[in-house]
């Protein structure tokens, strides 16, 4: 038998243990889930145990522990780093899920459940790939460090003290990360950049109490009100950000880039029914792929305050709340963006109101080229599992441990999505395509096995 073949026969297998690990709802955000947080973190410990790993620690931090494993029995052989994440968003609304979000079940070919696409199947296919090899060899080919972290979902915050704290135990040749998306239904894809993220949230406080709205309606102010003329004013007509100096240290996109990303086999008819709206807009100037990869953005993501119940109450509320964030580009800084738009939003609020404005996570955009051998090795290890060649994306989303790891080791990472853009991760029904989740064994098998003879 022939790895592939190992793979194979073990396909049931494969997909009867991902559901012991998506049942557990390991939902990073809420407290209530603290015992799942735990659950989830030794699930994948003692995988990583029975996949051959020796050195294994659950390390409890401030909030979430992170699970490490590293196997470093290959002398003369490189060493990667893989990273993920067990932590899962919340399912709300639940009554969207066409069946529940703790209870995995495969539907058309795809498997349904919280956690299916981002990430813990994504991680599960490096866990049973790196079982198969091992059971293979008899062992690990190369030297590997594993580090699935439970706080992704709420910005990585324990993540970063620990690798300050721990550069020479984490550093590797490379690091290797399946977090992202395919561009398309059988399009395997690395991804080469993706956007940072600042998160905001604001709370205007007007009168000091609700008020009757008949009995001072008319003479006070509305915190509503002003929240929603403030979000009104922040993009213009041509869809631009309109914080003064928002754009000044956007990174100009160069041509042949722009060519090469508008020459992929993105399909803006896939894109369009993911999305279901009745129409599109964006940033004058760019195409949808140049408007979700490579511009910066501002998106409200919550706004809320006063009544939301039953019939109505004629209420005129004391606060208001909103939630924010602006994904960023090459070369924004955060932390000045920040500013930036905390000095703006201070200078359009009139006087009526109070305004506690909270940055509750930054992270920096990353990009980096993609002439590595690793990246060409990664290729023909994708041709292997999806017999098809690999295209080279950017994408939108963030995950601020990508940028962290390619600041502080300088070191190449690979990032090798098997979700699809419209399998709903972070919404109700979120799925993972069966046949991306066992063509993602079997690719990540042969990657490992190929960076040996690197
Ligand atoms: N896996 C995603 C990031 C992602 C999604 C990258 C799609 C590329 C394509 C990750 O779990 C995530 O959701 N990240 C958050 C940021 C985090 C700081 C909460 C995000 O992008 O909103
Ligand atoms: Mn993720
Ligand atoms: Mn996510």
């Amino acid at each position: 038998m022939n790895l592939t073949e190992l793979i194979e026969s073990r396909q049931d297998q494969h997909l009867s243990e991902l559901y012991e690990f998506l049942r557990i709802p390991s939902v990073s955000a809420k407290s209530e889930h603290k015992p799942d947080i735990e659950r989830a973190a030794n699930w994948v410990a003692d995988h990583l145990r029975s996949a051959g790993f020796k050195t294994v620690e659950v390390i409890p931090t401030n909030l979430h522990p992170l699970v490490y494993a590293e196997s470093l029995e290959a002398p003369g052989k490189p060493t990667v780093l893989f990273y993920g994440h067990y932590d899962v968003q919340p399912a709300e609304p639940l009554d969207l899920w066409t069946s529940p979000a703790f209870e995995p079940e495969v539907r058309d070919g795809n498997i349904f459940g919280r956690g299916t696409a981002d990430d813990k199947g994504q991680v599960h296919i490096h866990l049973k790939a790196l079982e198969c090899l091992h059971q293979f060899h008899g062992k690990f080919p190369i030297n590997i460090k594993v580090l699935i972290e439970g706080e992704e979902e709420v910005g990585s915050v324990s993540l970063w003290d620990h690798v300050q704290a721990n550069k020479e135990k984490l550093k590797a040749d490379a690091l290797l990360v399946s977090d992202t998306s395919m561009l398309g239904k059988g399009v395997p894809s690395i991804t080469y950049g993706l956007r940072g993220m600042n998160y905001y949230q604001i709370e205007l406080t007007g009168p000091v109490r609700d008020l009757h709205s008949g009995v001072y309606g008319g003479a006070v102010p509305n915190p509503l009100t002003i929240l929603t003329e403030l979000f009104a004013q922040l993009h213009d007509k041509k869809q631009r950000i309109a914080v003064p100096g928002f754009y000044d240290d956007v990174a100009k996109a160069d041509r042949e880039e722009r060519k090469a990303l508008n020459k992929l086999p993105w399909k803006k008819k896939d894109f369009e029914r993911a999305v279901g709206a009745p129409g599109y807009l964006g940033e004058d100037g760019f195409t949808t792929v140049e408007r979700i990869w490579i511009r910066p953005t501002l998106e409200l993501n919550g706004i809320w305050g006063g009544y939301q119940g039953e019939g109505a109450k004629t209420v005129i509320p004391s606060k208001a709340f909103a939630k924010f964030s602006t994904r960023l580009v090459p070369n924004q800084n955060p932390a000045k963006i920040a500013k930036l738009v905390e000095k703006h939003i201070r200078k359009l609020l009139p006087k009526t109101v109070h305004c506690k404005f909270e940055v509750l996570s930054t992270g920096k955009p990353w990009v980096a080229p993609y002439h590595d051998r690793i990246f060409h090795i990664a290729q023909e290890a994708l041709q292997k599992g999806f017999g098809k060649k690999a295209v080279f994306i950017r994408e939108g989303g963030s995950i601020p441990f990508v940028t962290q790891m390619h600041d502080t080791f300088k070191v190449p990472c690979v990032l090798i999505g098997f979700g699809l853009p419209d399998e709903n991760a972070h919404a109700p029904d979120e799925h993972l395509a069966l046949e991306n989740y066992y063509g993602g064994i079997k690719s990540i098998a042969h990657l490992y096995e190929d960076l040996a003879n690197l």
